[in-house]
């Protein structure tokens, strides 16, 4: 008998054994006694089945402290799978030291609208660099032992009334774009969970969406493993089975989730005078759901939908016990997979990931603009600027929010470097502000052009006017549960422009969840994309602005120069109406929109300066494999990433005019030359044929084009393509 019907059968077994309340115990989120967890699933003594312990997030461990690691975009920005793949590794590692079993990560939602509140948990706007990512994120944590978590399945792309909207995608778009990364987090990372998003899809919350969760997950792409729901996003315990949601999470409503003391809901709970003969969950119910603010969660007090709405289905024959068999397997099946049933895991290996964060921070940083005052030259002073100039900003509002061990800050991280013989000043210009929480206004407590925005800029301009260089860190502040404006908060742009008026050099860098108006930027010396650096924030820049490193970053999404120039404007489209999301971009969101609308933006997908300067061979294809030579002419080391993009010759059906299909980032000593191979993925150059229900190449000819970014060629050469 082979170990796998050995390993069924003992499942069977099992599964035989269990009565059915233990088998809803483990279909249900329940109270983690030690209060750590995300989500926990109560083991069953009786039968030696263990508890499982469910944990956030894509930028580090919630639980106690951890390593905040940069954003998701800032990884994305590295253009390095390999990068991710160490990332979600020392995401496994720290989960499992902190007794967690799955890692609530990676987010891969599309980039569709750069408003996203949680841009900065994901990836891009493109789907190959999103999956390639999400691929090496998930390998990374599952090679440390620990369950990987592909989220938020599907098309979870905004934060605006996220619990209602129902997007409507055709089927070219929905297969081209928005499961792209899914569908590679199943079939080449073998992901252990995928989670099932908040949001609807084409009539169907996703929550019980049985094609997606079952037609197109389970028997097209062959997932065995489990689908967990988003915290209180099934509202239909029978039909969320059926369609294939095996593990609702948490569970309980939110009275008896785990919430910190600070937890605003907390305190409203425990302000509620108990009455002995009304529950208080009943009473909290009652009183608080009125006054849920429109982007919070409605279920938040709802009991478990997999609790009694299932065991009376089952009882009214509504239901059949076999479809909670299906679940209770999988979980066992994913349990047994990673060692968790038999508790027979290696030790995790201990890890100190500081050293990581900030290379990945330097990795994700992006040289926008560069009149050649970076890297800095030993100035005699510099004035460091900004509200939160004195702080490091580990990561945005939210689930994904850590607790980093050990921050650095702009102002600790470039006093550090410049040494004694360089005068560091500090103003910050403008009201500094608390990052933003899920349920707060991103803006909440910030004076908008109050007193203390004027007399504070005046103070910035005279400090920048008396240093060599002035650095102005300016930030937004984004929360997941809310979509984010596309320009800074308060009076930032005010600052930027008139010490960019005052100062001899003008440096600024940019803490963004993602893609930002930058109205000043032709009025300054040089510009840097840092994302959320996480707890490496001051370092990494130190080490990028002194050139003690090369800025490795390449754009993951279109800066626009006006908010109108991105796609999806319209309403309908964005954020909806009657909360009905309309895709009527379709294929063109990201620079697909950009290229087709003729628009220029303001730094394309891609887009990235180094230090080093890079000439590019010819460019050859042999087969499906394109190489070309790439020299570094500086006299310093540098990154580049290679990227390669297919222009379609014929459009016998609708498509983008260009598309990525390879990039490959690698560091060049001072002339260094390497000649890079980069493979064409096996669908290049096809498109999803609805009528057929398959991947189909109605054309055949196309152009390679490489270039540094997606308006940037450096070369190109033709291609057939054809299954
Ligand atoms: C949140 C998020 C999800 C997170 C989960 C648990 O609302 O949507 O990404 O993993 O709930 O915190």
């Amino acid at each position: 008998m082979s170990n796998t019907d050995a390993s069924d059968d003992r499942l069977d077994s099992l599964l035989d054994r269990l009565t059915i309340d233990e088998k809803l115990r483990l279909i249900r989120g329940g109270v983690d006694p030690e209060e750590r967890a995300t989500g926990y699933v109560p083991g069953i003594d009786r039968l030696d089945v263990p508890a499982l312990s469910l944990v956030d997030g894509p930028m580090g461990v919630r639980a106690g402290t951890a390593t905040g690691f940069p954003a998701s975009i800032a990884l994305a920005a590295s253009w390095d799978p390999d990068l991710a793949r160490e990332a979600g590794r020392a995401l496994g590692i720290e989960a499992r030291e902190k007794g967690q079993d799955v890692v609530l990560a990676p987010g891969m939602n599309l980039l569709r609208v750069p408003q996203c509140g949680r841009a900065f948990e994901y990836y891009s706007e493109d789907p190959h660099l999103t999956s390639r990512l999400a691929v090496g994120t998930i390998e990374g944590i599952q090679s440390a032992g620990a369950i990987a978590t592909a989220k938020h399945f599907v098309a979870n792309s905004q934060e605006e009334r996220r619990f209602h909207v129902d997007h409507r995608i055709d089927e070219r778009p929905l297969r081209e774009l928005y499961l792209r990364a899914f569908e590679a987090s199943v079939r080449e990372a073998d992901a252990g969970m995928v989670m099932a998003a908040y949001n609807g899809v084409n009539g169907d919350p996703m929550t019980e969406n049985e094609r997606l969760l079952t037609g197109v997950l389970r028997e097209e792409w062959g997932f065995e493993g489990v689908v967990v729901s988003d915290w209180w996003a099934a509202t239909d315990g029978p039909r969320a089975i059926e369609a294939g949601l095996d593990l609702e999470m948490p569970g309980m409503p939110v009275s008896e989730w785990h919430l910190s003391e600070s937890n605003p809901i907390t305190r409203l709970i425990d302000a509620i005078p108990y009455w002995g003969w009304l529950p208080r969950q009943t009473l909290a119910r009652l009183l608080m759901t009125p006054w849920l603010p429109d982007h919070a969660n409605p279920n938040l007090f709802d009991a478990s939908h997999f609790d009694r709405p299932v065991r009376e289905a089952l009882d009214a024959g509504r239901l059949d016990e076999r479809v909670v068999d299906r679940s209770v397997r999988r979980l066992l099946v994913t349990m047994d997979r990673f060692g968790v049933l038999d508790d027979d895991r290696p030790e995790p290996a201990a890890g100190d990931h500081a050293t990581l964060a900030r290379r990945i921070a330097r990795r994700g940083t992006v040289l926008l603009d560069n009149d050649g005052v970076l890297p800095l030259d030993d100035p005699d002073s510099i004035a460091m600027i900004g509200p939160n100039v004195d702080r490091a900003k580990v990561g945005g509002g939210g689930s994904s929010a850590v607790d980093a061990a050990s921050t650095t800050d702009p102002l600790g991280g470039v006093r550090d470097r410049a040494g004694a013989e360089t005068r560091v000043t500090v103003e910050q210009g403008h009201e500094s502000f608390e990052t933003a929480t899920m349920g707060a206004s991103p803006f909440d407590g910030l004076d908008f052009g109050g007193e203390g925005a004027g007399g504070r800029i005046d103070d910035a301009v005279a400090a920048a006017s008396e240093a060599d260089v002035a650095v102005v860190v300016v930030q937004d502040n984004a929360t997941e549960g809310e979509d984010r404006p596309l320009w800074l908060p308060g009076e930032q742009d005010q600052l930027v422009s008139r010490v960019a008026t005052a100062a001899e050099q003008c440096v600024v860098v940019v803490r963004s969840a993602g893609p930002i108006a930058m109205p000043w930027a032709d009025s300054v010396d040089a510009i840097l994309a840092c994302w959320y650096p996480g707890q490496a924030d001051g370092r990494a820049l130190a080490d990028v602005l002194f050139g003690d490193c090369d800025p490795g970053g390449r754009l993951p999404a279109t800066f626009g120069r006006r908010p109108a120039d991105y796609p999806a404007t319209d309403p309908a489209a964005y954020p909806g109406i009657d909360d009905v999301v309309s895709h009527e971009e379709g294929l063109a969101i990201g620079y697909r929109h950009f290229q087709s609308a003729d628009v220029e933006p303001l730094y394309p997908f891609g887009h990235g300066h180094s230090y080093a300067d890079f000439a590019y061979g010819d460019v050859s294809v042999d087969e499906e494999t394109v190489e070309v030579t790439v020299e570094n002419t500086a006299d310093r080391s540098g990154r580049e990433v290679v990227q390669v993009y297919l222009d379609p010759r014929d459009r016998s059906v609708e498509r983008p005019p260009r598309e990525l299909a390879g990039f490959e980032a690698i560091e060049l000593g001072a002339g260094e030359s390497r000649t890079v191979a980069i493979d064409l993925p096996d669908r290049a150059g096809a498109v999803y044929d609805p009528d057929a229900g398959a991947w189909a190449w109605p054309d055949d000819r196309f152009e390679v084009v490489v270039g540094r970014s997606v308006t940037d060629e450096r070369g190109r050469a033709e291609v057939r393509l054809r299954r």
